[in-house]
């Protein structure tokens, strides 16, 4: 099921897409004319950019509900549902671009290997993705809750080291250009729910089967044993690791 919500999504976790421009100036660079992919595009607004660019640009993601709200809003671009393991499109592309959306894929061996098939040779890959230890406290301090309260936490999302992916994808052939892996804290909206709203707007997976009343109660817990060692001039940090590479196709 889709469980995304495109307008809670755009209202408080806009960082997720305002935190894209540098990968696209700095790191893509893309030219006019250029064919591009925006794998995992969500909502749409770093592939109304790249397209704003002059490229032109498909953008991709899993979720129909922000293909509705993508193509609702940028109604110029080009967008498909797909997922990142199996899609298909009938071009080639010169590079593909995803930001904050390959932690989400567990089968990353299928995915690379989909981006990949999808380049042209010489083509660029530019990403982003949470690393290892990527809202490590958040994470840590929720399995400790979750199981106080009687409940079984199951790790869900792939954080890896920037060794392990830059393996991975030059055991698909890619040759790798450039890595940088670093912390960067990300400050939440609501300085008192924020990490609340984090966890529910992108953690649902881990309240299956928990009933509402024990989610909302270990949320607040999360949120209250967190927010004194997250919160820096009255705003509240999430702990992320970010993992760029930038490869290319050989
Ligand atoms: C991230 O961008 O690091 C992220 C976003 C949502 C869920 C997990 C990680």
């Amino acid at each position: 099921m889709d469980k995304w919500n495109a307008d809670l999504y755009k209202e408080k976790h806009a960082f997720v897409f305002e935190y894209g421009n540098s990968l696209i100036d700095d790191w893509l660079q893309p030219g006019p004319g250029e064919t591009i992919l925006d794998l995992g595009c969500g909502t749409g607004e770093l592939t109304a950019q790249l397209a704003a660019t002059g490229a032109q640009v498909t953008g991709i993601d899993a979720s129909e509900a922000m293909i509705i709200s993508a193509r609702a809003h940028f109604p110029q671009v080009s967008f498909e549902v797909g997922d990142a393991t199996s899609f298909s499109l009938p071009l080639q592309f010169d590079a593909i671009f995803s930001n904050a959306a390959l932690h989400w894929v567990r089968e990353k061996e299928k995915a690379i290997a989909r981006m990949y098939a999808q380049l042209k040779k010489g083509g660029r890959l530019v990403i982003e993705m949470g690393g290892k230890g990527n809202v490590d406290s958040i994470l840590t301090t929720l399995e400790r809750v979750m199981q106080e309260k009687g409940y079984t936490y199951e790790p869900f999302w792939y954080f890896p080291s920037p060794g392990e992916y830059t393996t991975l994808l030059e055991h698909a052939g890619f040759k790798i250009d450039r890595v940088h892996f670093f912390d960067r804290p990300t400050k939440l909206v609501d300085p008192e729910t924020g990490i609340s709203d984090w966890l529910q707007m992108f953690g649902h997976h881990f309240f299956a089967g928990v009933p509402e009343k024990d989610s909302q109660a270990i949320l607040q817990q999360v949120q209250q044993e967190l927010a004194p060692a997250a919160t820096k001039d009255g705003s509240l940090y999430a702990d992320y690791v970010r993992l760029r590479v930038s490869a290319v196709k050989i």
